[in-house]
C-alpha cells in the first residue's frame, strides 16, 4: 500500500478538504501516514489569499523535493488554492509532479497512477456542481470531539482585493440531506461539535432549504451536538438565522463576521457591498436577539489608498464593537483580483505594519476586556482535551468560542462540565468546576 502524507495550509475548508482526499485514496488503496520520511506521496494542500501564505509553500516544495534523495520514486503533489491559481506554472517549475485544483479530487487516484508512470499531472478544471456531497470524510483526528462539515463550496461575492472566487469558483450548496446525514454520522462516532463551513454560509440554498432552515435541522440532530457556523457575510445575515440561533440552546452563541475596514469609501472600493451603519445595525440585532453572543472579525489595513484618518474608522469600530477576538492582515496584493487591475497597491509596506501593529495592540486589549467581563460568571463547556500547557488541566469552549482551562481529573474530551471564572489572560478564562 502506497502511504500519503498531506500538509494542510489555509482556512477551514482546506482542513475538510483533506478529509475528503484522505476518504478518496484510501478507497482506492492508498493509506495515511503521519511520517513524511516514509511517505510514497507527499502532498500540500494550499493557501493563495495572501502572498506570504504562498511563500511559505515553496520553501515547503524544496523541503519536500529533499527526501527524494532517500526515495527516488516519491511523488510531490499541490492541492487546493495555489495549484488552480498558479497552475502549469507550478509543474514548469519542475519542483512537483502533480497539481490538482479544489474541484478536481475526484480524479487524484488516476492522477497518481498516471505520475507513478512517469508522467506529471495537471488537473485544475473548476466544476459548478462539484460538492463532495456523497463522500463520507475520513476524519484526521479520530475519536475527536470537534469536527467540519462543508455546506457549500466557492464564493460570488468578488470582493475587490479577494483571489477566492478564482481559486474556488462559483459558489454552490451541498445537498442539505447529506450535510445531516454527515452531522448523524460524526454524533455517532462520538463527535460532540460541527462547525457548518463556507466563504459565505448566509447564502447557502439547496432546493428550498436556506441556511438558517438547514441549522435548525442540524441543531435538531442532537441536542448534545453543538453545532458552529462559519462565515457569515454582513450583507447577507439574515435576522431569520439570528432568531433560529436563538431558539436552539445547542446552536453556539458566537458570530465570525468579518468587517474588513470601518470606513464607506474603503467597503466600498473593497465592493463588500455593506456600510459601516449597516454593519453596526447587525451587530445590534445580533446583540438584542442574544446578549451573550461572542463575535468576532476579520480586518485588513493598508488597502489601496487607505488614509490615516479612514484606518482610524477601522479602530474606532473595533472600539465600538468591542469584538472578543479578531483576524488582522496588512493588504496583500492577489494577481488577477480586481484590485489588483484597477487601484495601485500604494501604502508604503511599514505603514502597513504600523497600522497593523496598532489595530492589533486595540484588539489585545479588547479581548482581555471581554475577558474580564466573563470573571465570577458559570458556562458549560464542552471538553476538549487536556490543556496544552498542563497535564493536570483539561480545556475546551464555552458557547461563546473561549477557551477555558480548568483543574480536573474526572472529565474527559466530549464530556460537558459546568465551569466557573476566577481569572484570566487575553486569550484564555481559567476556570474551576462548579
Ligand atoms: N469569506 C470570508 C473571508 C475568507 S478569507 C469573508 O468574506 O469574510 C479570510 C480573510 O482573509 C478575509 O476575511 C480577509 O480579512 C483576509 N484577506 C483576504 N484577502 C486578503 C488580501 N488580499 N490581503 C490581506 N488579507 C486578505
Ligand atoms: Fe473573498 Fe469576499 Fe468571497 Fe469572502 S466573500 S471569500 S472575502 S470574495
Ligand atoms: Fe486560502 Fe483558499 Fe481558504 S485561498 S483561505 S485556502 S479558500
Amino acid at each position: 500500500m502506497k502511504k500519503v502524507y498531506i500538509e494542510t495550509y489555509g482556512c477551514q475548508m482546506n482542513v475538510a478538504d483533506t478529509e475528503v482526499v484522505f476518504s478518496i485514496l484510501t478507497r482506492e488503496g492508498y493509506s495515511r501516514t503521519e511520517d513524511i520520511a516514509k511517505a510514497d506521496v507527499i502532498m500540500a494542500n494550499t493557501c493563495s489569499i495572501r502572498d506570504n501564505a504562498e511563500q511559505r509553500i515553496w520553501g515547503r516544495i524544496d523541503y519536500f523535493r529533499g527526501f527524494r534523495k532517500k526515495h527516488p520514486g516519491l511523488i510531490v503533489g499541490i492541492l487546493g488554492c495555489m495549484a488552480e491559481r498558479l497552475k502549469d506554472a507550478l509543474l514548469d517549475s519542475g519542483k512537483v509532479d502533480l497539481v490538482a485544483g479544489p474541484d478536481a479530487y475526484r480524479n487524484l487516484p488516476a492522477l497518481l497512477a498516471a505520475v507513478s508512470e512517469g508522467h506529471p499531472q495537471i488537473d485544475v478544471e473548476l466544476s459548478r456542481e462539484e460538492t463532495y456531497g456523497d463522500i463520507k470524510p475520513l476524519r484526521l483526528d479520530k475519536g475527536g470531539v470537534s469536527a467540519f462539515i462543508s455546506i457549500m463550496r466557492g464564493c460570488n461575492n468578488v470582493c475587490s482585493y479577494c483571489v477566492v472566487p478564482y481559486t474556488r469558483g462559483a459558489e454552490r450548496s451541498r445537498d442539505w440531506k447529506s450535510i445531516v446525514r454527515e452531522a448523524c454520522d460524526c454524533f455517532a462516532a462520538g463527535y460532540r461539535e460541527v462547525t457548518l463551513l463556507g466563504q459565505n454560509v448566509d447564502s447557502y440554498l439547496y432546493e428550498d432549504v436556506d441556511f438558517a432552515d438547514l441549522l435548525a435541522k442540524v441543531a435538531e440532530v442532537s441536542p448534545l451536538l453543538r453545532v458552529r457556523f462559519s462565515t457569515s457575510h454582513p450583507k447577507d445575515i439574515s435576522d431569520k438565522l439570528i432568531e433560529t440561533m436563538a431558539r436552539y440552546p445547542n446552536v453556539c452563541r458566537q458570530i465570525h463576521l468579518p468587517v474588513q475596514s470601518g470606513n464607506d469609501r474603503i467597503l466600498e472600493k473593497m465592493r463588500r457591498r455593506y456600510t459601516r451603519q449597516w454593519y453596526l445595525d447587525r451587530v445590534r440585532k445580533i446583540r438584542e436577539v442574544m446578549p451573550d453572543c461572542g463575535i468576532s472579525t476579520d480586518a485588513i489595513v493598508g488597502f489601496c489608498s487607505e488614509t490615516e484618518e479612514e484606518f482610524r474608522d477601522t479602530l474606532s469600530i473595533f472600539e465600538e464593537v468591542g469584538y472578543d477576538s479578531a483576524f488582522m492582515f496588512f493588504y496583500s496584493e492577489r494577481p488577477g483580483t480586481l484590485a489588483s487591475r484597477n487601484y495601485p497597491d500604494d501604502v508604503p509596506q511599514e505603514v502597513k505594519t504600523r497600522r497593523l501593529e496598532e489595530l492589533i495592540a486595540l484588539q489585545n486589549r479588547l479581548s482581555l476586556e471581554s475577558n474580564r467581563r466573563d470573571l465570577g460568571r458559570e458556562f458549560e463547556v464542552l471538553v476538549e482535551g487536556p490543556s496544552k500547557k498542563d497535564a493536570a488541566q483539561l480545556c475546551g469552549r464555552t458557547g461563546s468560542g473561549k477557551m477555558c482551562v480548568w483543574t480536573d481529573s474526572t472529565h474527559r474530551a466530549g464530556d460537558y462540565v459546568r465551569v466557573r471564572v476566577q481569572d484570566c489572560t487575553q486569550a484564555t478564562l481559567l476556570c474551576e468546576v462548579v
